[in-house]
């Protein structure tokens, strides 16, 4: 028999189009490699869904919240469905960047110096606080969206109010960071044993790594592995990998960094466990350097499929 694995993408976050666009190119990878999988659209009727089809497992393919934030994994280990990549606490504890940053903290990890500003403080508080621990410009993001959502470059205190407005519009906790001119790269993790995958350069023509840039066709470039020394691309896959274990993730993340190259430093800016998953995503690009396909990296991720409360595995098997 076969497994029977269900896609569940969509939802209802903001990154609703794009989930859908990642679960159908895990639905197709899944089908050529011999499965009987079928895709979800997640809505309340989700529970009900998942009764009917008795799936074997659940592949993860939402983004942002409502999926990738440890909701949906607490239903399947309710409904005991293994489901793909992190569990419960690392779904909702990386979902948040104030919550990542401060375990992170904990471990020692480098990131990059903020203040959290919440809905109900006073703004002019916020800016006095700014001014005394950072200086612009800042980035002003939600600690708990995704997709470079909501997130504003900010040149002076004159800027501020817009910035927070557009944050408190999707989220009631802001993160103003210190804004980092250095060099984007990312790592991505992947499997039960964790492989860490060559390093990825995003290099955007103008501006940061915005919605515009990650989706529209040529607005960035990609560099695999990225071409920066030997010595900081064994560091920073170091780093990813202690970010991965102090947030106990497993399966799959992709950990996102910036490399300050004047100073010679390195910070994580927040671990994604649901990476966007199309044939031309960064983790699926940076598994190609190392000769893996994009199915192979479904395949390698669908492996990992458990419940992890109580450590049950589910058995593998397809249409040879
Ligand atoms: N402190 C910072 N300094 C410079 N650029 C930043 C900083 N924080 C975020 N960015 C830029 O904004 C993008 C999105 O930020 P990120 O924290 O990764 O949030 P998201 O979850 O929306 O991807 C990053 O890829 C980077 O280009
Ligand atoms: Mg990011």
């Amino acid at each position: 028999m076969r497994n029977k694995i269900a896609v569940l993408m969509g939802g209802m976050s903001a990154e609703r189009e794009i989930s859908l666009v990642s679960g159908q190119a895990v639905l197709k990878a899944l089908k050529e490699l011999g499965y009987d999988s079928f895709g979800i659209d997640v809505s309340p009727d989700l529970p009900f869904e998942l009764l009917e089809a008795k799936p074997d497992a659940a592949f993860i393919a939402l983004h942002g919240r409502g999926g990738e934030d440890g909701t949906v994994q607490g239903l399947l280990e309710i409904m005991r469905i293994p489901y793909t990549g992190c569990g419960v606490f690392s779904s909702a504890a990386t979902m948040d960047k104030v919550v990542t940053k401060t375990i992170l903290k904990g471990h020692d990890i480098p990131v990059i110096d903020d203040v959290v500003a919440r809905k109900e403080d006073d703004l002019s508080e916020v800016l006095e606080e700014v001014n005394e621990r950072l200086s612009y410009p800042v980035m002003v993001k939600p600690a708990r969206e995704g997709s470079s959502i909501g997130v504003t470059k900010v040149n002076s205190e004159w800027g501020m109010h817009d910035a927070l407005d557009e944050v408190f519009r999707r989220d009631d906790k802001a993160l103003i960071e210190r804004y980092v001119d250095g060099r984007l790269i990312t790592v991505g993790i992947i499997g039960t044993e964790p492989t860490v995958l060559p390093v990825l350069e995003i290099r955007v023509k103008d501006g940061f790594y915005d919605y515009q840039a990650k989706y529209e066709r040529g607005r960035a470039q990609y560099e695999v592995p990225a071409k920066i020394s030997e010595e900081i691309s064994e560091y920073a896959r170091k780093v990813a990998l202690s970010s991965f274990k102090a947030l106990e993730c497993e399966g799959v993340a992709r950990i996102d960094m910036i490399y300050e190259e004047n100073n010679d430093t390195l910070a994580v800016l927040e671990i994604n466990t649901v990476p966007g998953m199309t044939e031309t995503s960064l983790l699926p690009k940076a598994a190609r350097a190392l000769g893996l396909t994009f199915t192979d990296v479904v395949e390698i991720i669908l492996k990992s499929a458990r419940l992890k409360i109580e450590n049950q595995t589910f058995c593998l098997s397809r249409l040879s």
